[in-house]
């Protein structure tokens, strides 16, 4: 290894040799028409961006600078790379609509990260083309391998598929977490729309039993009268019009698997009694069997109902709901977890756009105030429904008030019973200044410059701010 005076010396070289190139032949070098690049500082902020950009990103040069990198690319790697100092070279990604290879490198001083930049790597334009056929041809069959793995063993979502940074959905997860390492009965409570399907599979998908089955049964879907056999199964000619050969119950099916039962509160009294024997005995009958078999499942249950209540009326057993109720996870409506709904709102605009011809990445800050007053009783199945709506809708990429339904647009501002009049100092400050980011960014046009000067701090705090609040 060289001694350290020579990188030293190298370094005075390098230097020395930039400072005695003319300026002229210098900017030739970066701002030609085959050198796409981008440069940011250790912001965020876009310092540099060559003409060869102009059309790929959604501001053009002159526009992107001085602005936070997410303005310009929201898909942006960039800022990755600006965390974990490590270059990224070769990656794809989706800009003006068409797959691109991309380099992001991070520049150092010393151990400081000052900065990133962020190249298209360019070939000839028919190689190109040639390798974005064979990368799309490659991610349609790894998507197609995908699907039919997760149709293998039945269950779709995992942990990351779970949005949320609220407490209370943080609490959801650890707790669901520590559930999918223990081999326990676990109930998901929570109203419609709130991820119960979500956290079942995920359960599921983390648990020791991932490579094994994952059955579901919706108890509310299943006529009453054949639940038990397809919980159970039954032999030949158990009754009339089953089956010749008979056929295996659900729980059979998830032998070394889980078994998820949606809407356990639809469960009839007698399939309750039955239940509770396979739970305490592992063992299943079909119907018309010649013996119990044993079998090795998980179960996971789920309902939108006041199980409780339900004891209290004598219509759900109570030594069932003690064998449910090992685990339980109670999922809060979105009403209660009202700074998700932009993370939400987001991540499920994200993955629309991943099919769609004509992206949508601008959400105005009133659209975002609107989502949050908003009560949802559907949940995040209505908000999906709201978010898909509004990208059809919407013109030239940006989500306005306008493209909201009316029910959402003019609804005032949902006051949370509990949270009215206990909330803590910290929550009322942050309620302040949020009002005051937006109204700022509204007086000022959404020139960001002037509500940061507006408002008497940085526009890197101002950038921060509204990133912590979801306004865009
Ligand atoms: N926290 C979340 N992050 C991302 N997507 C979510 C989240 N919660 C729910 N979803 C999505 O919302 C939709 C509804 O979720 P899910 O089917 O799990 O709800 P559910 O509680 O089972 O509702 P129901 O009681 O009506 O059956 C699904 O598309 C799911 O992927
Ligand atoms: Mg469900």
């Amino acid at each position: 290894m060289a001694p350290k005076e020579d990188h030293a010396e190298d370094k005075i070289r390098v230097e020395e040799q930039l400072t005695s190139i003319p300026q002229e032949l210098l900017m030739a070098l970066l701002d030609n028409p085959y050198e796409s690049m981008i440069l940011i500082d250790s912001h965020g902020i876009v310092r540099f961006m060559s003409r060869a950009n102009d059309g790929i990103y959604l501001l053009p040069p002159q526009e992107a600078i001085g602005r936070h990198i997410s303005e310009v690319s929201p898909e942006t790697g960039t800022l990755r790379v600006l965390e974990t100092g490590k270059a990224e070279i070769g990656r794809s990604m989706l800009l003006d609509n068409q797959w691109r290879v991309v380099g992001r490198i991070p520049l150092k001083r010393g151990n400081r990260i000052v900065g990133v930049v962020g190249k298209l790597m360019f070939m000839s334009h028919e190689k190109l083309k040639s390798l974005y056929r064979r990368i799309d041809k490659l991610e349609r069959n790894l998507d197609f391998y995908k699907e039919e793995l997760n149709a293998l063993n039945g269950s779709r979502y995992t942990f990351d598929s779970i949005i949320g940074d609220s407490e209370p959905i943080r609490q959801a997860k650890t707790l669901a977490l520590q559930a999918a390492e223990n081999d326990v009965s676990v109930i998901i409570v929570g109203e419609s729309g709130t991820g119960k399907e979500l956290f079942a599979h995920s359960i599921h998908r983390a648990s020791p039993r991932a490579g094994n089955n994952f059955v579901r049964v919706n108890c509310a879907a299943i006529p009453h009268d054949l639940i038990e056999a397809e919980l159970f199964g039954y032999e030949e000619g158990a009754f009339t019009g089953a089956n010749k050969k008979g056929k295996p119950g659900k729980f059979e099916l998830a032998d070394k698997g889980t078994i998820f039962l949606d809407e356990i509160g639809d469960m009839p009294s007698d399939v309750q009694v039955k239940l509770m024997r396979v739970l305490q005995e592992k063992e299943v009958e079909r119907i018309g069997g010649k013996g119990p078999r044993p079998v090795d499942f998980r179960l996971i249950s789920a309902t939108n109902q006041n199980l409780e209540k339900m004891i209290g009326t004598g219509m759900f057993r109570l030594d069932l709901y003690y064998r449910l109720n090992v685990i339980s996870i109670n999922l809060p409506p979105l009403r209660a977890i009202p700074e998700d709904i932009p993370l939400i709102f987001k991540h499920v605009m994200n993955r629309l756009n991943e099919t769609r011809k004509q992206p949508v990445h601008h959400v105005s800050g009133q659209v975002l105030e609107a989502i949050r007053n908003y009560p949802w009783p559907g949940n995040v199945r209505e908000l999906r429904n709201v978010v898909e709506r509004a990208m059809i809708v919407c013109q030239e990429g940006r989500i306005e008030l306008a493209d909201l339904p009316i029910s959402v647009r003019e609804t005032p501002p949902y006051k949370n019973p509990v949270a009215a009049g206990t909330s803590s100092l910290k929550e009322i400050l942050e309620s302040a200044e949020r009002k005051a980011v937006m109204s700022a960014l509204e007086s000022c046009g959404n020139n960001r410059v002037k509500a940061a000067a507006l408002l008497g701090i940085h526009r890197t705090g101002l950038y921060q701010k509204m990133k912590k609040y979801g306004i865009e």
